[in-house]
């Protein structure tokens, strides 16, 4: 039975629960594993040891190994350190190496890194998006330049969507023309197989955050031999890649999460599925002039993306929170400064599209029954929201 009064969670894609394993992994080194991993006493051992056993259960998540494992402080610092780290090293070692792409639907992480780049001379480009959210093969193949591209970065799965990108294909395209690929992979790991070998990608980011581990630690997958200019200088820690002593508790929660994922992913997948599409059916059944966005593509489980007609998302997130439930208009980042999803945008959608668009995220943790008390609430403020705002649909 649902406890009634109990919060809602569904913004599983901004942030998840820690399971209680985590938590049972984690706490030792918080209170009495506090050895710096550089340390050579005992207790410096001990946390080298459990940080390099960590990085063996992150490699095995991705099929990658263990040398191939770089921890960062999370996803925004891995794609920041794959796109400057690998596209400054190039160009460094041939200048004419000055062409970067991504696609118009990233990650604010990805496409702040790329402005960044842009602002230090490179010729950054960004593959448009269908109106359903997907990077076709063929338009990036149309965006490369006649003299090759450096590095892509193209998401595997879109964040405020859902849509999970042909990465094996743009990976492909992107080595025929000379280029390294990188992948955000932030939302589709946990939720989807992932295989850096399947996939044939050179750097691929991970964060710890969205799959039930602890915030503040994540992992940049750097191919065997490899180089990148680190964008954090220090104590060489990480292979020289990433200075820094290593988030030890960060690093072990990690792991522990990317264990469980790894081993019951099948499983989770199939409930995630089911429980969207109930979440899904119930919405279109129930609530009039409501659409899902990108159905008719291939997404990750745990995201459901809908357009109300006639309402504003963010009333929406706030009335919801009034009632306990905690949703999203987008990525965690854009809501709070209020803009407009740039994603939304790229995708075509007209102004009221954008502002009257909801994520629904779900995880592991939620049950059917707390849908069925989501739905009444949602068709209840949607239909008084309704009656206050006349919608214009010339707009
Ligand atoms: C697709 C994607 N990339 C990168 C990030 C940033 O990850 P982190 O929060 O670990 O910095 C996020 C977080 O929302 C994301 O959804």
């Amino acid at each position: 039975m649902d406890n009634m009064n109990k919060p809602i969670y569904l913004d599983n894609a901004a942030s998840t629960p820690l399971l209680d394993e985590v938590t049972t992994e984690i706490l030792p080194y918080l209170k009495w594993l506090y050895g710096n991993p550089s340390s050579l006493h005992r207790l410096g051992r001990e946390s080298f040891q459990a940080v390099e056993k960590a990085r063996s259960r992150v490699a095995s998540l991705i099929g990658a190994k263990k040398k191939e494992i770089v921890f960062t402080s999370g996803g925004t610092e891995a794609n920041n350190l794959a796109i400057k780290g690998i596209s400054s090293r190039l160009k460094r070692l041939d200048p004419k190496r000055n062409c970067v792409i991504a696609s118009s639907i990233e990650h604010e992480s990805v496409l702040g890194a790329v402005r960044d780049l842009e602002e230090n001379g490179f010729n950054v480009l960004l593959v448009p998006t269908t109106i359903n959210g997907r990077i076709e093969p063929e338009n990036l193949k149309k965006t490369i330049p006649s003299d090759g591209v450096a590095l892509v970065s193209i998401m595997l799965s879109n964040n405020e969507v859902g849509t999970i990108q042909p990465v094996k294909e743009l990976a492909a395209i992107t080595h025929q023309y000379g280029g390294l690929f990188h992948t955000d992979a932030v939302q589709a790991i946990g939720k989807i197989p992932v295989d850096v070998k399947l996939l044939d990608v050179d750097l691929l980011s991970m964060s710890s955050h969205k799959i039930h581990g602890p915030k503040g630690v994540g992992a940049l997958y750097l191919k065997e031999g490899l180089m990148l200019d680190p964008i954090v200088s220090g104590g060489g820690q990480e292979s020289d890649f990433r200075s820094g002593t290593e988030n030890v508790h960060g690093i072990i929660g990690f792991a522990k999460a990317c264990e469980i994922t790894s081993s019951r992913l099948e499983e989770h997948r199939a409930s995630l599925v089911a429980l969207r599409d109930y979440l899904i059916f119930h919405v279109l059944d129930k609530i009039p002039d409501s659409r899902v966005n990108c159905s008719t593509e291939e997404r990750i489980p745990n995201i459901a993306h809908f357009t109300f007609t006639g309402v504003q998302g963010e009333d929406l997130v706030t009335q919801l929170d009034e009632h306990g439930i905690a949703a999203s208009t987008g990525s965690a980042c854009s809501s709070k400064h209020q803009k407009p999803s740039h994603v939304l945008k790229a995708m075509g959608f007209s102004y009221a599209e954008l502002t009257g668009s909801l994520r629904l995220s779900i995880s592991i943790l939620n049950t059917k029954g707390e849908i069925d008390r989501v739905i009444p609430i949602l068709a209840d403020i949607i239909a008084e929201l309704r009656t206050h705002s006349p919608f214009d649909k010339s707009k």
